[in-house]
């Protein structure tokens, strides 16, 4: 976080307390009622969960056990039997739902389309047999890289349906980072499109996945579907390539949501870490249903006259969690827009607002900073009278682009909801209920009743009020990650044995810092491994750094981030290079270009430096901190006592 920012935490002291008019009609009406949640939670946790999973979802069969915990391994639910896509339409079409609408979609030329419950309950039932007819059965992975389009929505309920997990990949991915993930999971079948349409331009997705799979390096992979968005013509191999309007045509209507067990696995999203490559976040049925359907319910305050717009794509946990299932899960409209704010149209959030009457916006603090750039004439000159909540998520959000949000979009009267959260928890963790607790600019607040949040020190002790440590969750909730997919050493290493146990407890480490006031409310400050959160996507410096090195004209390299006033943090490498190779400009773009070739655009290195050698350690460690201090012009601050070679940190400050 930048000094610029701390400061204006510091100075930012207004407390904003949920209007009457809000609170009257929220979900959860007050302070009082929330705390009397939390008290039941906290009192007897089990008994919590499962009143609301009896409540808010349908069961095929109950469950016979609430929680079964054997650090760190947990399962919810046990011995119940659900499914994702029942809940989210089947249970719908019994009531007035019906014929509400379910997804609203926005395509970025312009065109739109309308699912009703009962339209979008029909779409789901032909994939989930045109999947079936390709062989996948209950327990096969399924890769879906997709534009955001209805089908993205639908080919992941269509997976759920028949207990097929699916692996969503974000489509600004590249080819060689899908090929990792595919291979990692397994995929039996590949959903992608022959474009999406991104800020005037067709991203090639269907080309991309021909890359991935180019020499047979991932075989399980027997069929890809191919849906037509912007019939650019694809090159379509026989036996393997099917278009998806073609099969969806040659199946019945016909197909039952299989009875799930609580536990059975619903999806892989893979992830980045301080170490090693993505891991593959997985994430059960019962408890992730759960979770998503309260979360989503209580925090955006659902009311069914909403029309709820989450601007994250469905390759993030964002998009799955709260454009797809929690939505869905309470009956709601949820909103889906292909397209971004480009030159053509920067005002273009500001149109699907007016256009369709949404109520409750839910977007990230590196968006907002950038539509403050473009300046307030542009929110002004629509018509935004139908928002009523305003949400928050992907990084810690500084006061003022809060109170721009506050007052320019929000119209002065629309609750704030910053929400901390990570595609670890499956649902929303930190965040003010709007009817019920008052916001401070740039504090996440308070914990979801349930949840156990807490601050410690690296032996696991509690701080006192304002003091910095490390973020923690402390009993097990439905929504949280049950392993990394293959590797449960790794999960319980990175997230339950990073600090130790308080009175033999385990403690889940989220891997964030933060500090908690003498009000209880919880500030997060960012990321304490060497994970990177650049525009709110996350990548681990490691995955950065292996790119680089993977050119031949790198020898070494080391990532670090600066502050960035849209993007939140932007790349910096510090590299050395091959003997016969010398720096110039070319090198500098190619060596970036070699990035999103790699990994992906939102990787691209804003700064390459040069240098001769990187100050280590006498062991050999790159000390990042140093190269941190330079990178954002900074004084080189804290002890340098260890440093092999000083002349190394001169030469790279007489640089600048
Ligand atoms: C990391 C998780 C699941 C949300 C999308 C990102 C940061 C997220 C906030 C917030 C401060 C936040 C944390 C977290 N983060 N929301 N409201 N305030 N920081 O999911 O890619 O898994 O990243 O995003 O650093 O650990 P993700």
């Amino acid at each position: 976080m930048s000094e610029s920012n701390i400061e204006s935490i510091l100075q930012e002291k207004r407390l904003f307390p949920p209007t009457a008019a809000f609170s009257q009609n929220a979900q959860i009406k007050s302070l009082e009622e929330y705390q009397q949640l939390c008290d039941r939670a906290n009192s007897d946790p089990q008994k919590f969960w499962a009143e609301l999973a009896e409540q808010e979802l349908h069961w095929f069969q109950k469950w016979d056990t609430v929680l079964d915990w054997q650090p760190p391994f947990a399962k919810w639910f046990v011995g119940g039997k659900t499914n994702i896509s029942y809940n989210c339409l089947d249970r719908h079409l019994t009531t007035w739902r019906k014929n509400k609408a379910a997804l609203i979609w926005e395509g970025e030329p312009g065109d739109s389309r309308t699912l009703t419950y009962a339209q979008l309950h029909l779409e789901v039932c032909q994939f989930a047999n045109v999947l079936k007819q390709l062989g996948v059965v209950k327990g096969d992975r399924v890769g879906i890289y997709m534009p955001m389009i209805p089908e993205a929505a639908i080919a992941m309920l269509a997976c759920a349906r028949i207990g097929a997990a699916h692996s969503v990949v974000f489509g600004g991915f590249s080819a060689e980072a899908l090929r990792d993930r595919l291979i990692d999971v397994e995929a039996k079948v590949v959903i992608t499109a022959d474009g999406g349409w991104r800020k005037g331009a067709i991203v090639p997705l269907k080309e991309q996945v021909d890359k991935a799979l180019a020499n047979n390096v991932v075989p399980t992979v027997t069929s890809v579907l191919v849906v037509q968005r912007t019939k650019q013509s694809v090159e379509m191999q026989p036996e393997r390539d099917f278009w998806w309007h073609e099969l969806q045509k040659t199946v019945s209507a016909d197909c039952p949501a299989e009875p799930m067990d609580s536990e059975d696995m619903l999806f892989v999203l893979y992830t980045s870490g301080s170490t090693g490559k993505p891991k593959g976040v997985v994430h059960t049925t019962g408890g992730y249903n759960l979770y998503t359907h309260i979360t989503t319910k209580w925090i955006f305050d659902l009311q069914d006259t909403d029309v709820y717009w989450c601007t994250a794509d469905v390759g993030w946990i964002t998009g799955h969690s709260y454009i797809v299932y929690g939505p869905l899960s309470n009956g709601a409209t949820t909103l889906m827009y292909e397209g971004a704010p480009r030159a053509s149209n920067p005002g273009c959030m500001w149109d699907v607002i007016e256009k369709y009457g949404v109520t409750v916006f839910y977007t990230a603090p590196t968006a907002i900073r950038a539509f403050i750039k473009m300046g307030e004439q542009l929110p002004n000159a629509r018509n935004l009278s139908s928002l009523r909540l305003l949400g928050t998520v992907g990084e810690p959000i500084n006061p003022e682009a809060w109170i721009w949000y506050q007052r320019v979009v929000g119209g002065g009267r629309c609750p704030i909801v910053d929400t901390w959260w990570q595609t670890e928890t499956g649902g929303i963790m930190i965040t003010p209920l709007p009817g019920a607790i008052a916001t401070k600019p740039g504090s996440a607040t308070r914990p979801f009743p349930g949840i156990m949040a807490d601050v410690v020190d690296l032996e696991g002790n509690p701080v006192g009020d304002n003091e910095g440590g490390y973020l923690v969750i402390r009993h097990p909730w439905p929504g949280m990650m049950r392993t990394v997919y293959g590797d449960d050493e790794r999960f319980r290493r990175t997230y339950w044995e990073h600090l130790p146990p308080t009175n033999g407890q385990y403690v889940y480490f989220a891997g964030d810092g933060a500090r908690r006031d003498e009000d209880g409310y919880f500030w997060v400050m960012g990321r304490v491994d060497d994970v990177l959160n650049v525009s709110g996507h996350r990548l681990g410096t490691m995955e950065v750094e292996s790119a680089l090195v993977s050119h031949p004209a790198v020898a070494e390299a080391a990532v670090v981030s600066k502050p960035d006033e849209i993007k939140g943090e932007e790349i910096v490498a510090f590299i050395t290079l091959e003997g016969t190779y010398s720096p110039s400009d070319k090198l500098s773009k190619e060596l970036k270009q070699h990035v999103v070739k790699e990994i992906g655009a939102i990787a691209r290195p804003g700064v390459i430096r040069f240098t001769d050698a990187l100050p280590k350690t006498r062991s050999g460690k790159i000390m990042r901190r140093l190269l941190r201090n330079l990178a954002s012009g900074q004084e080189i601050t804290g002890d340098t006592s260890t440093l092999e070679d000083r002349g190394v940190l001169d030469k790279l400050r007489g640089e600048g």
